[in-house]
């Protein structure tokens, strides 16, 4: 059963799905919502399914935060770390039903920003070779392929570094269109 957040949460902003459907939110996921999140995570990568005990600590560290995309229901997350200049994002997903729609490029933003806040200069992630829809999402944000991890994934499948510099006039464009 998934949890919506709070009526009450913050949210930081919102963005235009794409074509003539409606806005989607992006909000602050805490730990009261790891099991919608390992939900998520679980329907965004059904492969590489994660138990609520790894996100857990993810989200109750200082270091951590975490996203959703609701649009009535929620759609996607996103979760990432900052640490001193330097921000990761641990995993990022849109279930299936409702990928192609912009979603992905809302929730990147609303990260970016958010990593940018936290201080950080820079955001990297590791990315499976094989995956262009993501390689698409990230190149498509100015994220530029640093390296390679063989084998990386339990799969075997190797993972691409990309990064992407933070400064402010890199974030290519504002996402929040309207006030909390
Ligand atoms: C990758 C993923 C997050 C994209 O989500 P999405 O909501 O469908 O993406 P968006 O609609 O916001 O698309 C934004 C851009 O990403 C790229 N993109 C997204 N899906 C794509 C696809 N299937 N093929 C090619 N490019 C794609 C495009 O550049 C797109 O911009 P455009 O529509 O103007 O061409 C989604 O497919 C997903 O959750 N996959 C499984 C989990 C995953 O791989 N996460 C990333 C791992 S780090």
């Amino acid at each position: 059963m998934w949890t919506l957040p709070k009526p009450n949460s913050p949210r930081l902003g919102c963005a235009p799905r794409r074509y003539d459907a409606p806005m989607v939110h992006i909000i602050p996921a805490s730990f009261a919502h790891v099991k919608l999140l390992a939900a998520l995570q679980n329907t965004s990568f059904p492969e590489d399914p994660w138990p609520e005990t790894a996100l857990a600590p993810l989200l109750i560290a200082p270091t951590g935060f975490g996203l959703l995309a609701v649009n009535n229901s929620p759609i996607g997350f996103a979760l990432a770390r900052v640490i001193v200049d330097e921000a990761e994002i641990i995993s990022l997903g849109i279930v299936p039903t409702a990928r192609r729609q912009g979603y992905a490029r809302a929730i990147l933003l609303g990260l970016i920003e958010q990593c940018r806040l936290r201080g950080a200069a820079t955001l990297f992630l590791e990315v499976a070779a094989h995956n262009e829809p993501a390689k698409a999402l990230y190149r498509a944000q100015g994220f530029l392929e640093t390296g390679k991890r063989l084998r990386y994934y339990p799969n075997g499948d190797d993972a691409l570094l990309m990064r992407s510099p933070l400064q402010p006039e890199a974030t290519p464009q504002r996402y929040w269109l309207s006030k909390p």
